[in-house]
């Protein structure tokens, strides 16, 4: 089944409570959160406190996207706070293979996060080991960013691997995308699409929504 992640990173956050519950009516799957750190990218967001107080408010699926370094000391965090899809960066994390475990030991689904430039082959020893796999189609850290389309053959090549390998794995896409390009993205592979800007940017979120739905055929 493939999903539409609204991420609230372009949300008017001082309604954050309206903005969420509006694009849910719209038909959203789940709510992406970035959280950044001001090290691992060069912006900050959100943390923990925050994910709390939307978990009270939102009744589909957090999906939490950590872009922070030492992501170990702040699972459990997230966690508590109501993540229920907790994704790491791989170029953040030396222990990859604990902090992904760490994350399925306490019942939370595990994603790794490629920035553009990190090759497919940094997945090699931890593929079997995650739930899904986001390709960043922006260098992370904010919104509102041109979707890279080189990023298009390494969806397809990443789709292709976990059909060999018959992996539960899906393939999450993040950054830039649009009305325009969420069909291609669809078509290369991608299962799950994260849209800030190109849907708290529209004025009518649930257009925008049933259009994106369109082009991927869900
Ligand atoms: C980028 C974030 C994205 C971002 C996407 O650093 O990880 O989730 O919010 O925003 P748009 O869709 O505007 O590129
Ligand atoms: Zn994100």
């Amino acid at each position: 089944m493939k999903k539409i992640a609204p991420s609230i990173l372009s949300a008017d956050l001082a309604r954050l409570g309206d903005e969420v519950k509006e694009v849910i009516a719209a038909g959203a799957d789940w709510i992406h959160v970035d959280v950044m750190d001001g090290h691992f990218v060069p912006n900050i967001t959100i943390g923990p406190v925050v994910v709390k107080a939307l978990k009270k408010a939102v009744s589909i699926p957090l999906d939490v996207h950590l872009m922070i370094e030492n992501a170990d000391l702040y699972l459990e965090a997230f966690i508590e706070a109501g993540a229920d899809i907790l994704t790491v960066q791989v170029e953040a994390c030396t222990h990859l293979h604990r902090t992904v475990h760490a994350i399925k030991e306490k019942g939370v689904r595990a994603g790794v996060a490629l920035n553009p430039a990190t090759p497919l082959e940094s997945l090699d020893f931890i593929l079997a080991d995650v739930d899904l796999v986001m390709i960043m189609t922006v260098n992370p850290g904010f919104g509102g960013q041109e979707f890279i389309p080189a990023m298009l053959p390494k969806i397809e090549q990443l789709k292709g691997i976990i059909a060999k390998q018959k992996l539960n794995v899906e393939i999450e896409v993040d950054g830039g995308i649009k009305v325009a390009n969420i069909g291609e993205v669809a078509r290369r592979g991608g299962d799950i699409f994260v849209a800030g800007s190109g849907i708290f940017g529209t004025p009518d979120r649930k257009e925008t929504i049933k259009k994106m739905r369109r082009e991927i055929g869900a």
